[in-house]
């Protein structure tokens, strides 16, 4: 610490005749609890012996500390008592008074008095300084939004410094600009606190009428405070605030869907301002306000009529005004094709005929026809020339708007040809089944107007009509049977036949049946020798009866174009067959053969095409 005493910084070093000089330090300056030392020294032409050194302070000035030739006492019952030393005779003309365990009540001023006997008082004067470093200081925000409208200045923050002395400053920055009280503007409020320590706590409340600009300004407090020998400064975090504003400007769009908006869609408009915080708004179309106070407006399902200018309204709190913002919105729409004719068309063979299809819709179409998945046309208008049986069926129009994904819409239009019934050939008409057994026979006719099938067989299990194009019918298996598809409309008929060959358990092939039949007749003729020749003879003769008829029928040229041995002996198997059936099965059967044949003889004759030549 005697660095601190400057021989440059003494005053009253007046060398005038005869008297004692005395030279200190002006100030000493020392942190709390650190040790002092104070510096005294004199001139005198006297010997030390002849000089008393005295110590005091002000301002009751009071002896601390006394010192002669023959003794040096430190004074009894003062703050210093027992913390101050003198060290030095005084002989050099240097004495030091040191102080240890420095407190903030000894920062007076000391005072060292010389006496001498002959050459009068001199004394000199040094000011202690004490200082403690406070505390790193601490700043808080204001939390709630801050409006500019305010009229006042409006709290910012507060910062604290706490135990410092002597009294730290407090100074508050905005960005990197100090604030000072400007009326109206920055009120600046400093709240100053002498600890029971005897330090100071320092509290500084900011206060401003905010701007707009100042939401994304900084604050910050910067704490000065002396220590020995110079200033120190230390800085808070920094804060920032919230600015509230009103908005000035509303904007207003669609958010979603993004692009070209089709009925049945879901629309979301939003709005926003630009104020904070977000304002809220109100919705208006055609003058109805809808859904207030939110940011959007969700339209579900939009039609046409949703179409038009939307708004979006709020309030300025300044100067009590509506701003608004709006958008338009455009429903695109495709409505239900429309086909003529209508529904359903009926032409008559070799008939010309022209349908349209048309969707009324606010973007361009394209419209296809299609039938059977196949394109037919690329255009509304649908031609139809030389109505023929393939040109019946059901077509479908297709009208879409290219523009929009998923924008279409269809129409049909049955066309229907008039004409005699078609029975579409069926995959097989001979047919071979075991007996009882159930066997399906399906019949599929064409034409217009939908014609009646009727079925018949030759046993008479099957008597069955019914109207449309498609029919079935189960027959059960009991011997061969015919059965026949006969669809018929205004315009004609058509048939076709089917020929069932009962298969009996075990027996796979026509000789088999046949075989199974001789047995049955070699079984009668045991009765007796003279059947045997009867029945030969009869044989024969009914031999002789085949072979003409089959001649004749041969002449006639009916036998499906047909010829040769082979299928005669055929032909004549089965009619042995049907013989035996005859005697064997029921009559009726036979009777309606007969009928049949009756009837239609050329039908009778296809028929005859049909029999099973196996
Ligand atoms: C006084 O005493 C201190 C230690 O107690 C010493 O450092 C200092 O030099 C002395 N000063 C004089 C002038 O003797
Ligand atoms: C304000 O401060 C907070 C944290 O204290 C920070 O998250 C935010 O980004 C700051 N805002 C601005 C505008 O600086
Ligand atoms: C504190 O402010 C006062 C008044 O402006 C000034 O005199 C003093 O020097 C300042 N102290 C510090 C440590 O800056
Ligand atoms: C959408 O609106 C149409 C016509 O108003 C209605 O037929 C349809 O059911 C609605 N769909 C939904 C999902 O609400
Ligand atoms: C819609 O907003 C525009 C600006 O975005 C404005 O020029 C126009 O006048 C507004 N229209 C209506 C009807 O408010
Ligand atoms: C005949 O048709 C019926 C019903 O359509 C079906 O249950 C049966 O299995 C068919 N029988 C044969 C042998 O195809
Ligand atoms: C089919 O039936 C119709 C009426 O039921 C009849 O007029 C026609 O002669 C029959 N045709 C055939 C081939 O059986």
């Amino acid at each position: 610490m005697l660095v601190n005493i400057k021989l440059a910084l003494m005053t009253g070093l007046l060398f005038t005749w005869a008297t004692v000089e005395v030279g200190m330090e002006d100030r000493v300056e020392v942190f709390r609890g650190d040790t002092a030392q104070i510096a005294c020294m004199f001139t005198s032409s006297e010997g030390i012996g002849a000089l008393t050194i005295e110590w005091f302070y002000v301002s009751f000035r009071p002896k601390i500390y006394k010192q002669d030739s023959t003794m040096k006492s430190v004074e009894r019952g003062t703050q210093f008592t027992g913390r101050i030393s003198v060290n030095g005779t005084g002989s050099t003309g240097e004495l030091v008074l040191t102080i240890t365990d420095v407190l903030l009540e000894d920062e007076v001023e000391f005072i060292c008095q010389i006496n001498s006997l002959t050459e009068g008082d001199g004394e000199g004067h040094t000011q202690l300084r004490v200082f403690e470093t406070p505390e790193l200081p601490s700043i808080e925000r204001v939390h709630t939004g801050i409006s500019v409208s305010n009229d006042n200045p409006s709290k910012i923050g507060s910062c604290e410094v706490k135990n410092g002395y002597p009294k730290p400053n407090i100074t508050w920055y905005r960005d990197n600009t100090p604030l000072y009280n400007v009326p109206d503007e920055v009120s600046v409020l400093h709240l100053v606190t002498m600890e029971s320590s005897g330090l100071y706590s320092v509290r500084s409340d900011l206060n401003l009428k905010v701007m707009k600009s100042d939401k994304d300004a900084s604050f910050y407090c910067e704490v000065s405070y002396f220590v020995p020998g110079g200033t120190r400064m230390t800085e808070t975090n920094r804060i920032n605030i919230t600015v509230h504003y009103t908005s000035t400007v509303v904007s207003m769009w669609v958010e979603s869907p993004k692009g070209e908006i089709k009925e049945g869609d879901m629309v979301e408009l939003q709005c926003q301002g630009d104020g904070n915080p977000k304002p809220v708004f109100t919705f208006r179309h055609n003058d109805i306000e809808l859904d207030p106070d939110t940011t959007t407006l969700v339209l579900e399902n939009v039609t046409r009529s949703d179409s038009g200018l939307y708004e979006c309204v709020t309030m300025n709190f300044d100067t009590y005004e509506e701003i608004t913002g709006n958008t338009s919105l455009f429903v695109n729409y495709l409505d239900d094709a429309v086909v003529i004719p209508e529904g359903t068309a009926v032409l008559s063979e070799g008939e010309e005929m022209t349908a349209t299809c048309n969707a009324l819709s606010s973007l361009t179409t394209q419209t296809t026809w299609f039938k059977n998945g196949e394109q037919v046309s690329n255009e509304h208008v649908l031609t139809l020339k030389d109505a023929g049986f393939d040109t019946a069926g059901t077509y479908v129009c297709v009208v879409k708007a290219p523009e929009i994904e998923g924008m279409e819409t269809t129409g049909t239009l049955r066309v229907f040809v008039q004409g005699r019934p078609r029975i579409s050939e069926p995959q097989s008409t001979d047919l071979e089944e075991t007996v009882e057994k159930m066997v399906n026979l399906s019949c599929h006719a064409r034409g217009f107007p939908v014609p009646s099938i009727t079925w018949t067989s030759s046993d008479g299990q099957v008597q069955h009509r019914e109207d449309g194009v498609h029919s079935v019918v189960s027959v059960k298996v009991t011997s061969d049977i015919n059965a026949f598809c006969n669809a018929s409309n205004d315009y004609g008929t058509d048939a076709v036949a089917f020929s069932i060959k009962a298969i009996t358990h075990t027996t796979t092939s026509t000789t088999t049946t046949t075989t199974t039949t001789t047995s049955t007749s070699t079984t009668t003729t045991t009765e007796g020798s003279g059947v045997i020749v009867a029945v030969i003879i009869i044989c024969i003769l009914l031999l002789a009866i085949l072979g003409s008829v089959l001649y004749f029928l041969y002449k006639k040229g009916k036998i499906c174009g047909r010829s040769g041995k082979q299928d005669l002996t055929k032909e004549k198997s089965n009619k042995d067959n049907i013989v035996v059936e005859m005697k064997s099965d029921n009559t009726e059967e036979a009777v309606l053969l007969g009928v049949n044949g009756d009837k239609k003889p050329s039908n009778d004759q296809v028929d005859f095409c049909y029999l099973p030549p196996i």
